[in-house]
This record gives structure tokens, C-alpha cells and sequence, in this order.
């Protein structure tokens, strides 16, 4: 039954099930829940059962050996709240599981279109019972504190009553892995029980985090058709409410709605839990399931994009996108976390993910998303100015390298703090967005004073020496070189935020004195310090090696003793699980892409030629270790020309949780690859940049596919491209002007329009 709409699998492996716990996740933005089996699978099997609410958080100290000045001592971490996924099917004192009995029949997927997930069973118990169950699951994208669970119930052969439970339970715990550091170590019991309710027609537990003291709530009602009698039991952490159905329904139907109310969102958790979920399980499951398609409908139809001629990459495309969406926060105070809301892995905590690899997509295909996440940038400010000052500097704004609620949880500084370049990236993408949208007003409100705050920490940070500015103690993007001098990822990152802080102070100051001057009082920026980012800018050293003729990493990168790749076993991969971090640092070998990444971000900073010998090199010494390397590889390798490594990387994006290539899809989905698969299409094989006065393409359609098409927004237009084998065809609609440069031709665009080329 699978096409690129429904992504199946029905293994019922164990190591399957707790990778498809994270594929099979429903989540919306605010809320998450794995995709666990409500009934459990047999005791021993391993498996991470979560529930998780986006920014909701714990704070846990951070234990050091050898503590530092300025180390963060506590850290926020994601916390497993309470479960809500128990129900029992009870036949003649027989637990229906799929493990037990026979099953005749066995289906289970999720629905991209529709927003669900499902698991259909046509079960026969040990004693003959023959049972058709239809489990569909899902995290509302308009009632975000909704998460529902239906059963349309079949009783094949039988008459007799079948009892369903129907559980809450308090007694969670998070995941911990000591030997991995992409998962938590530490402080897996982290809630407590306030309170428990339990009456017929509703149950509630209430629970608060130890330090935090953030109070969150679950209060669950059911729906149902059929005749029941009801009794409900309560233990010290749990609630259980049971329904006996008497004979005489042949199909039962039966609806539970979890609530999800939290201290972050919620004044009176508790009230807010009794009142939404009462509201809301007035509403039928029918009418839930029309309201999340439409909600669907209406994300495709701005994500628009089709491969023809690879049904698995056109899946794992589509699939990425949806798991985008369902991971992004929506509500400003949230972000979207490397593993959304699919598990544990890196705590909840946001990275420059978001910014490079997720954004993009946001922007150019759902801006009022786009905008939220940046929005929360913007209200963690505060906190980035105190890290500023924590660290030494005088002015400015330092961005945590992890964070939930914008303080440092990074305990490991030289792939931590070190890595300012997050400065940079969060000044370019609303530089981005800006571009994108043209919404200037953005700017003044909230952009603005993002990016005169970031671009201070380069003065901060930086130097002149020898007439140059150089940025010494930073670590780039690729983790396995650390504390280095003049990263030109980080390098030609600062330049930008600086450049673009002082092109928009002018533009400020001439185009709206009165927010120009509110804005100068409130940060005291001065005509001094603005000529003092243009110095630094316009001086900015970034390094050169004469004879590789490349960009070289950093000042010392170059001179360091290669990688023994030859004699590396496929085993000892990823390198961080098998070597101390100093053998690593003492070679030429990449984690991810850090210059190429640069010569995509602003490749007007570089000749052709240049990027070109610079992709040569790293690509041979980069090991991918990390997810979020192979879109940018694939992205670049489009640009100097490698079509077939450009479609190599981009068949690992595509697929990476789907086909688990990592091995660790089971922590959690990876949200930034996800994004990276649609840079790849859009940014390589279409070769779109938004340049500072018009967009451009150079379509290259990859050998394999018939046919490439995707839409996305700009300056108000929409703009589809149809890139096919003998032309592209490009669509605009919209009433904005808006230039567009198709490889090499210029087209001025009024109102609706359609250009062609031929290849
Ligand atoms: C990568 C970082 C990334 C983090 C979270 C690490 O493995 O090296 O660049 O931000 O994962 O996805």
C-alpha cells in the first residue's frame, strides 16, 4: 500500500519497533508522542516510551570534574511527560496483543496527507476470538493540546462482552545512555505527582519537575457508541478507567482525548486541562480527522514539491517535510529541536540547525512559520546579552550553542560555546527572511536589534592585526577540529552580520527616525561603533592557501597530518563513539561540511575556481559523521558541476531515518537532514539563491528523474518551477515585481506570468 503519501512498516522486530517508536512519532509542534503500542510489547523488549511538550523543561546540574569560569552549571533538558498511551483490549481475561494469538492481517503507517497514523489488525486471540482493530493516532496541528486516540472495534466471531482500559500513568522516566553522548546520561526520574483525579467522565494527573518547577498536566475523556459500564481505579501514579461493552455492538468505536496543559503556556494547568479537553472531546473524531487534512492540504499546498521517477526519494522527501512540520514550534517560546518531538536524543535543545538546514525551507515555503522561529530568537535576546556579559564581553549578544530557554547547556566548550559562528547564522537568516518576504517591518520590530547585538560579539571576540581583522578561539561548524584561529566558516559569517548590521542601521536611520532612535536608546549603539563594524567588516581575514589554491578551514588546518582513512575500519564510525577528541583534533579530517557549507552560505565571498578546488579537498577528508553534512555536500556538488555525487548525497539525505543509515533514528528523527533534503532539491538541483535584488536558478534535472517541480513564496508571489527534461517552465503568481535570473537571462516579472526554456 505504500506510495509517497503513506510510509508503512509492519516488522514487528524489536529493533524495528524502537526505531519506528521515532518514525511513527504524531506530534505537532507543541506536543510529541512516540509511536509506542498502547498495549505494550512483551516485557522484555526494549523501548523508549515518550511523551514530550516542546520547551518544557527541566533544569539539571551539570557535573563536572574540573569546573571553569563561566561553565553553565545547570543545563534544561526535554522531560518524558506523562503517558497517555495505555489502552487494553480485554477478551474473555485475554490482553489482545500482537504478539499472542494470530494475526491474520497487519498493517501499520503513517498518512502524510492526512496526518495520522494507523495500525489495522485482523487478530485472532489464543482461544479463537477473531478481532478486527483500526488504531488511528494524532497530534491536532489546530488543537495543539490535543493528542487523540481512536479504535473502530470489530468483533468477528463473537458475542461476548469485551472490556477496554483505558490508563494514564504518572510513573515516567527519560531515556539515559552513558556511552553516548547524543543522548542524556544523567536524570532520567524527573517528575513528580501533585495531584490525581479520577471520575467517570474524566481523568488528571498533574506533575512538577524538581527544579524548574514547571507543573504540566494530562486530563483525559473518551467518546464512545455503545452501552458501557464504567468503573474507574486509581494507584499512587496512575489512573485507569475501564468500560465493559456488552454484547449485542458488533463495531465498537471509541475515542480517548489526551490534553496536554503545561506551566509555560497555561496559567491554571489543572483548570486549563479540565476546560480544554472538555471543549474539545465535544468534537467528533471524524470532524478532528477533516480538520487536520485540511490543515495538510493546506501545508502541501505551499510545500508543493515532486520527483517523478524515484517513488522511494519522492517518499523520503515528502516524509521529511511533514516531519518538519510536525516539529516545528509554533507558538514563539519554542524552536524545533535536532530530533523534533520523535525522542530524547540531544535533550529537546536547539542548535544552529534551525537557522542553516531548517529555516530555508520555512521561509521560502511557510513564512508565518518561518517567522515564529525567529520570533523565539528574538525573546531568548535577554538571555544571549547575560551570556555575553557572563563570558567576558563587554557588549553584545552570545546565542547559546544548545539551549531550551536560551541559557547555555552545553558542557563541552570546545564544540560548544566555541562555536560562535551561531551568532552568524541566526543574523543571516533573518537576513534571509528578510530577502525572502521583503518585510522591512520585521526588521525594525525584531531583526534589527538581533543583528546589531550579534554583529557587537565579533568586535568582542576580534582583532586587528597586520590591518586585518582576524577572530582567534572559535570552533567552525565541523566538530573535529576545535578552538581554532580564523575559521572562515566563522569568518565570512561575522562579515555578513556585520555588513548587514550596518546596512541596515543606514537604512534605519534614514527610513524610520523614530524606531531608528527608540532602537539607539535602548542598545546605545553609535555612529562610532557602526563605523567600527564597517572597518572590521570590510578588513575581515579570511584564509587563503596560494598554493591549494582553496579556502583553507583556519590558520592551522592545512598543516596538520591527514587522516589515516585507509586503515580506519567502517566500525570505528562514527569517529566521536571511538576516539578521544584530541586524536581527532590532530588531524585533517571533517566531521561535516564547514567551508563548503561557507561557499554555499555566501558564495560571493569566493571565485569559482576557488570553491571549486575547496569542495575537491574536503570532500575527501569529510566523514559525514554528522547528519547534517551530506545536503550541504549535495547542495555544492551541484554548483561546481559533480551531478552524480550531487544525486549520491542527496539519496542519503532522502532517506535517513527512513532507512535508519545513521543507526541512531531510534533517539529521535533528524530534523536538520530533513531540511537539507529540500535545500538539495531547491538550492542544488534547481540552483536557487535569493540574491539581495532578484532570485536566481540554473535547473540541472538529475538523469534519473522524468520530472522536478516545486513551488515557494517570494516577496509575496508565488512562484512554481516545473523542471523537466527537454525544459523548465517557471509560474508566477502574484501583483509584486520581482526579478528573476534563469541561468543566465534576466526576467522582469509583473501579475501572473509563465516563462519557458529549453534545456
Ligand atoms: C553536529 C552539530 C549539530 C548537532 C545537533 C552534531 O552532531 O555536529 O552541528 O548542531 O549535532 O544536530
Amino acid at each position: 500500500m505504500e506510495n509517497e503519501w503513506i510510509i508503512s512498516d509492519n516488522s514487528l522486530e524489536e529493533k524495528d519497533l524502537l526505531k519506528n517508536e521515532s518514525l511513527f512519532n504524531v506530534s505537532n509542534g507543541y506536543l510529541g508522542v512516540r509511536g509506542n503500542f498502547e498495549e505494550k510489547y512483551p516485557g522484555n523488549y526494549k523501548t523508549i516510551r515518550g511523551t514530550y511538550i516542546n520547551a518544557f523543561y527541566e533544569d539539571a546540574p551539570i557535573q563536572y570534574g574540573e569546573k571553569a569560569y563561566a561553565f553553565p552549571e545547570t543545563m534544561q533538558k526535554t522531560v518524558n511527560v506523562t503517558d497517555s498511551q495505555d489502552i487494553d483490549i480485554i477478551i474473555n481475561g485475554q490482553k489482545f496483543s500482537a504478539f499472542q494469538g494470530t494475526i491474520k492481517d497487519f498493517n501499520r503507517y503513517v498518512d502524510i496527507k492526512k496526518g495520522c497514523y494507523i495500525r489495522e489488525l485482523h487478530w485472532v486471540s489464543p482461544l479463537g476470538e477473531e478481532l478486527k482493530i483500526k488504531i488511528t493516532r494524532m497530534a491536532s496541528l489546530k488543537y495543539l493540546e490535543l493528542f487523540v486516540i481512536n479504535y473502530e472495534i470489530e468483533k468477528v466471531n463473537f458475542d461476548e462482552d469485551i472490556i477496554i482500559q483505558s490508563s494514564i500513568n504518572g510513573d515516567v522516566a527519560n531515556f539515559t545512555d552513558e556511552n553516548d553522548p547524543r543522548v542524556g546520561t544523567d536524570h532520567a526520574k524527573i517528575l513528580s505527582i501533585k495531584s490525581i483525579t479520577a471520575e467517570k467522565g474524566v481523568m488528571q494527573i498533574v506533575s512538577e519537575t524538581a527544579n524548574s518547577k514547571n507543573i504540566v498536566a494530562v486530563t483525559t475523556r473518551h467518546q464512545y457508541d455503545t452501552e458501557n459500564e464504567i468503573t474507574v481505579e486509581k494507584t499512587e501514579k496512575s489512573v485507569h478507567t475501564i468500560f465493559k461493552i456488552g454484547t449485542g455492538s458488533k463495531i465498537i468505536n471509541f475515542t480517548k482525548y489526551n490534553v496536554y496543559t503545561d506551566s509555560r503556556r497555561h496559567k491554571n494547568v489543572e483548570n486549563s486541562g479540565f476546560e480544554i479537553s472538555e471543549r474539545l472531546s465535544f468534537i467528533s473524531f471524524e470532524s478532528l480527522l477533516e480538520t487536520q487534512a485540511e490543515y495538510l492540504n493546506k501545508f502541501w499546498g505551499l510545500a508543493d514539491i515532486d520527483i517523478e521517477g524515484d517513488e522511494k526519494l519522492h517518499q523520503g522527501l515528502k516524509y521529511n517535510l511533514y516531519q518538519l512540520l510536525q516539529a516545528v514550534g509554533k507558538d514563539e517560546k519554542s524552536n524545533i529541536t535536532a530530533k523534533g518531538l520523535s525522542g530524547e536524543g540531544y535533550e529537546g535543545h536547539y542548535f544552529w540547525d534551525t537557522e542553516i538546514y531548517i529555516l530555508p525551507f520555512f521561509t521560502l515555503c511557510y513564512p508565518q512559520l518561518a517567522k515564529s522561529l525567529l520570533r523565539y530568537r528574538y525573546n531568548i535576546l535577554d538571555a544571549a546579552r547575560e551570556r555575553a556579559l557572563e563570558m567576558g564581553h563587554k557588549k553584545g549578544a552570545a546565542y547559546p550553542w544548545r539551549t531550551i530557554i536560551g541559557k547555555e547547556c552545553s558542557s563541552y566548550f570546545p564544540a560548544g560555546t566555541a562555536q560562535y559562528h551561531i551568532n552568524g547564522d541566526i543574523a543571516y537568516s533573518y537576513v534571509q527572511y528578510y530577502l525572502a518576504t521583503g518585510d522591512f517591518d520585521f526588521v525594525k520590530e525584531f531583526g534589527a536589534e538581533v543583528i546589531f547585538e550579534t554583529a557587537r560579539i565579533w568586535l568582542e571576540i576580534g582583532h586587528f592585526h597586520k590591518g586585518l581583522f582576524k577572530i582567534d578561539a572559535v570552533t567552525g561548524p565541523d566538530e573535529y577540529t576545535a578552538i581554532v584561529n580564523n575559521n572562515y566558516y566563522t569568518n565570512v559569517m561575522a562579515k555578513y552580520n556585520l555588513k548587514w548590521a550596518v546596512k541596515f542601521y543606514n537604512e534605519l536611520k534614514f527610513k524610520d527616525e523614530k524606531i531608528f532612535k527608540s532602537l539607539s536608546d535602548k542598545i546605545g549603539i553609535t555612529e562610532e561603533e557602526v563605523e567600527n563594524f564597517e572597518n572590521a567588516y570590510k578588513n575581515m581575514y579570511l584564509p587563503y592557501n596560494e598554493e591549494l589554491e582553496i579556502n583553507a578551514q583556519d590558520d592551522t588546518f592545512l598543516s596538520k597530518a591527514v587522516w589515516d582513512f585507509e586503515n580506519t575500519p567502517k566500525e570505528n564510525y562514527p569517529l566521536l563513539l571511538n576516539y578521544h577528541p584530541l586524536t581527532i583534533y590532530r588531524y585533517q579530517v571533517l566531521k561535516q561540511a564547514d567551508t563548503v557549507l561557507a561557499h554555499f552560505l555566501v558564495e560571493d565571498e569566493a571565485d569559482v575556481s576557488t570553491i571549486k578546488n575547496s569542495y575537491d579537498y574536503y570532500e575527501k577528508i569529510t566523514t559525514h559523521d554528522s547528519s547534517l553534512s551530506c545536503a550541504a555536500y549535495s547542495i555544492m556538488a551541484s554548483k561546481v558541476g559533480y551531478p552524480n555525487l550531487a544525486y549520491k548525497y542527496f539519496i542519503e539525505t532522502a532517506r535517513l531515518d527512513l532507512d535508519d543509515t545513521h543507526g541512531n533514528t531510534k533517539d529521535g528523527i533528524h530534523t536538520a537532514n530533513m531540511g537539507g533534503t529540500w535545500m538539495a532539491i531547491v538550492y542544488g538541483f534547481a540552483g536557487l539563491r535569493i540574491k539581495e535584488d532578484y532570485i536566481s536558478l540554473s535547473p540541472k534535472l538529475p538523469k534519473a528523474w522524468n520530472e522536478l517541480s516545486f513551488g515557494f513564496s517570494y516577496k509575496g508571489n508565488y512562484i512554481k518551477v516545473y523542471m523537466k527534461n527537454d525544459k523548465t517552465e517557471i509560474v508566477s503568481e502574484g501583483n509584486s515585481l520581482i526579478i528573476l535570473k534563469l541561468n543566465k537571462t534576466l526576467y522582469e516579472i509583473t501579475g501572473d506570468k509563465k516563462i519557458e526554456i529549453l534545456n
